[in-house]
């Protein structure tokens, strides 16, 4: 089974796929969470590419295809052989964070979107994808608690995030695999909710 969780930066998905993969192991199953960009060693150095602050000039195909990089090496050498040997793979981030930022939020032309995501992934698509969804103003609040400067993709603006954030409601309306929830709840009742579909998938 494969799982994928989307949603702005801070909306909470690194919570939540922790608090998931502790759950599916305890149901005694065999997890594996992987986080995008990375998840390989070709992976991992492009993610330090794409975030790193001193790239500010990178190109918007140049930032599209460096993810799809990442993730084609994710998938053919990960992914793939995990649901092969019927592991349960949670995905922070996966396609869909390409069609939001890429796509909705830089104003790459979505048709070009699907064909890469497609070429990249081999037509892997998730049976459930949670989109934790938050106000954008909500970022700066989060980040603030927790002081954090923001890497390059943080530093986009407000605008920014809310085309990303309206993309993926768009996107969350199309296919039957989205399931959208209000990031704004408690950590725990997200929790609850997310178990519970995952637990009907499993059984
Ligand atoms: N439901 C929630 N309500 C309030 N705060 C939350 C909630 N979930 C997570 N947070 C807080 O928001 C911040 C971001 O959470 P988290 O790292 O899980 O988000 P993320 O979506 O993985 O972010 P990023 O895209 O930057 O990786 C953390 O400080 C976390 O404690
Ligand atoms: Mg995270």
């Amino acid at each position: 089974m494969l799982i994928t969780f989307e949603g702005i930066d801070f909306c909470g998905k690194s919570t939540q796929v922790k608090r998931l993969e502790d759950r599916v192991r305890a149901s005694d199953r065999t997890v594996r969470v992987l986080r995008e960009p990375g998840g390989t060693p070709i992976g991992e150095v492009i993610r330090g590419l794409l975030l790193d602050r001193a790239h500010a000039a990178m190109t918007d195909a140049g930032e599209l295809l460096l993810f799809s990089a990442s993730r084609s090496q994710l998938v053919q050498d990960v992914v793939r052989p995990a649901l092969n040997a019927g592991t349960v793979v949670i995905l922070d981030r996966y396609y869909d964070s390409t069609t939001a930022y890429q796509g909705y939020g830089r104003g790459i032309p979505l048709d070009v979107i699907h064909a890469v995501n497609r070429f990249a992934t081999g037509g892997l698509v998730p049976d459930l994808t949670f989109l934790l969804d938050i106000p954008e103003d909500e970022i700066e609040r989060r980040m603030q608690q927790v002081r954090h400067t923001g890497d390059r993709m943080e530093s986009s603006g407000r605008q920014f995030y809310g085309r990303v954030r309206a993309g993926y409601r768009a996107l969350a309306g199309k296919e039957s695999r989205f399931r959208m929830l209000d990031g704004m709840k408690p950590v725990d009742d997200l929790e609850r909710m997310i178990w519970e579909e995952v637990r009907q998938w499993l059984t």
